[in-house]
């Protein structure tokens, strides 16, 4: 008998039948939050808050809670400083950009000339965003193919991809960086998070493994949610990108948490690119 290189028709049908149900419960959820978003506008109002993203928008991107969104952007903040130093940022490219988390800190840092662009798959943030911004000429968004890499002059000084790689699938994830490294500029800088684990190891916060355990992720009948990859297989594919790392913050790995409460942070450049100009901060992992 010939190898069956296709799903039998009922659980091709059934399997996408689960990912309708899933996107039909997302998009019921997001509804419910886009409801509840006044009474969090108004909440926000009288507790003087700082404004932020709406619900359903901190709810897309991660948690909706305004709190858990103000400490981790604030975290964020800190640790781009400790990583890129002083060194000058006049461009930068942020993908997966959601609603704009990273904006505020990259306004301060970029100069009158300097240029930014958002890039994300969800029209509601990209939407958001445009409207959020819409007074700083610096800053641009758009959803994907990116611009391609002659268009973009001189490249990059900073690509941000912060919880994106968390979830892209394998060869999404080596296109991406393969596109990255093709738009950085000569000094440029990646700052990129993952889940990272050791893959000869138990991994309890992403129990579903594929490509014999190399790629895990959270759900198996949502598997973009939450994917994790084995930092050797992570680490050949910065490789062959043509990325050279130059510090890593290992959070997450070697992925022995309960729970997806961290993750790994890498700083790459394009191999053999020249060593940072500014000082950057010493390094703790
Ligand atoms: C967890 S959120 C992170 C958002 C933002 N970087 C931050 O740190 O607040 C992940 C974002 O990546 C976007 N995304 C997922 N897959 C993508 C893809 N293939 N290309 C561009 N954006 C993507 C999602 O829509 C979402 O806004």
């Amino acid at each position: 008998m010939a190898p069956r290189t296709t799903l039998p028709r009922d659980v091709g049908a059934a399997v996408l039948a689960a990912e309708d149900a899933v996107a039909v419960a997302i998009a019921l959820r997001e509804g419910l939050y886009r409801l509840a978003s006044p009474a969090d506008v108004l909440a926000g109002w009288l507790a003087r808050r700082a404004p932020i993203p709406p619900l359903w928008l901190r709810r897309h991107i991660g948690s909706a809670s305004a709190s858990r969104y103000l400490s981790i952007v604030s975290d964020a903040e800190a640790l781009l400083d400790e990583l890129l130093g002083r060194s000058p940022i006049e461009t930068v490219l942020d993908l997966g950009c959601g609603c704009g988390a990273m904006i505020p800190y990259v306004q301060r840092r970029l100069p009158r000339r300097g240029r930014y662009l958002g890039v994300d798959v969800h029209e509601g943030c990209l939407q958001w965003c445009r409207k959020r911004f819409a007074a700083d000429d610096r800053l641009a968004f758009r959803a994907p193919p990116l611009p391609a890499a002659g268009d973009s002059a001189c490249g990059y000084d900073l690509v941000l991809a912060k919880s994106l790689f968390t979830h892209l699938m394998p060869a999404e994830a080596v296109d991406c960086l393969g596109a990255i490294a093709e738009r950085l500029s000569g000094n440029g800088q990646v700052v990129l998070t993952a889940f990272l684990f050791d893959g000869l190891g138990a991994v309890p916060a992403l129990p579903n493994p594929r490509q014999d355990g190399l790629v895990r992720h959270r759900y198996r009948c949502r598997p973009r949610a939450a994917v994790g990859f084995d930092r050797s297989l992570f680490a050949g594919w910065l490789e062959d990108a043509g990325l050279e790392v130059q510090e890593s913050r290992l959070w997450f790995w070697p992925g022995h948490h309960a729970e997806l409460s961290a993750q790994d942070v890498v700083v790459c450049r394009r191999r053999g690119a020249r060593a940072a100009l500014a000082s950057a901060a010493p390094t703790r992992a």
